[in-house]
């Protein structure tokens, strides 16, 4: 048996971040299922305050929150899916070359939703906060990209989700506890390789300039 220890690898602002994205997105799902698009409008303020939060704790934030901890090159995730399938443990502390990569494209495509969403203008009922500033064809385009993109999301989130369903199942390897509980269970030996977590309150100050952009947005 090798010996073991617990470490942080996952800040308390990305477990924050990760499952309110998780809970907004079901959200804005489903009021644009059932019609309730001032609620939706709203909603999108909110995820694009989260968006704003999470790529600035990409660069300031905790070791394994930053884009320069977790974006690799391409053929660094093929080369990590190539010899994903062996037996042992994986011994990442943050994401692993090909999560990484997944993890930029959905935020790339989160980004894109709320963005075409600001110019959006249904031409009945409901406009995005910046759709006067732009002209009518870039709108008319964006709100058709809208829904297309949406798509893009749900299949890019499906993917992520059937990845960590694989770790669980067939490597055996709980990645969800430690979004939850920010703590993983790695070799004794690596123990010292914990990423550098940053002060809660540097968090914080980041939290409420994403909320005062959100909120300045909304009153346009
Ligand atoms: C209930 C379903 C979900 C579960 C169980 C789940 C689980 C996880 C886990 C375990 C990680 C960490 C992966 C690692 O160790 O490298 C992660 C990261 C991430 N997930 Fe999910 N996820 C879910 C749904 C989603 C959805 C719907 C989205 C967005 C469309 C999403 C976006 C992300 C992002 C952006 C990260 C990176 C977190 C960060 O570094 O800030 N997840 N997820």
């Amino acid at each position: 048996m090798t010996a073991t220890a617990r470490v942080k690898v996952w800040d308390i602002w990305v477990r924050l971040f990760h499952w309110a994205l998780v809970a907004l997105l079901g959200l804005m799902w489903w009021t644009a299922e059932t019609g309730r698009m001032d609620l939706h409008v709203t909603l999108g303020l909110a995820m694009f305050g989260l968006l704003v939060f999470r790529i600035v704790w990409g660069i300031v934030g905790s070791g394994s929150a930053r884009f320069s901890d977790f974006v690799r090159s391409p053929v660094a995730a093929v080369v990590y899916l190539a010899q994903a399938g062996r037996k042992q443990r994986d011994v990442e502390m943050g994401h692993n070359a090909a999560g990484g990569l997944m993890v930029l494209l959905l935020l790339l495509l989160l980004v894109i939703q709320v963005g075409t969403g600001l110019v959006a203008d249904d031409g009945v009922f409901t406009k995005g906060p910046l759709a006067g500033f732009v002209p009518g064809w870039l709108s008319e385009e964006a709100t058709s990209f809208h829904g297309l993109n949406f798509n893009l999301i749900l299949g890019a989130a499906g993917l992520h989700i059937l990845a960590v369903l694989v770790y669980l199942l067939v490597k055996r390897q709980n990645l969800i506890g430690p979004m939850i509980t920010g703590r993983k269970t790695v070799p004794a030996s690596i123990a010292s390789q914990a990423p550098r977590i940053a002060s809660f309150w540097r968090g914080a100050g980041v939290a409420v300039v994403a909320a005062l952009a959100a909120w300045g947005l909304g009153r346009l």
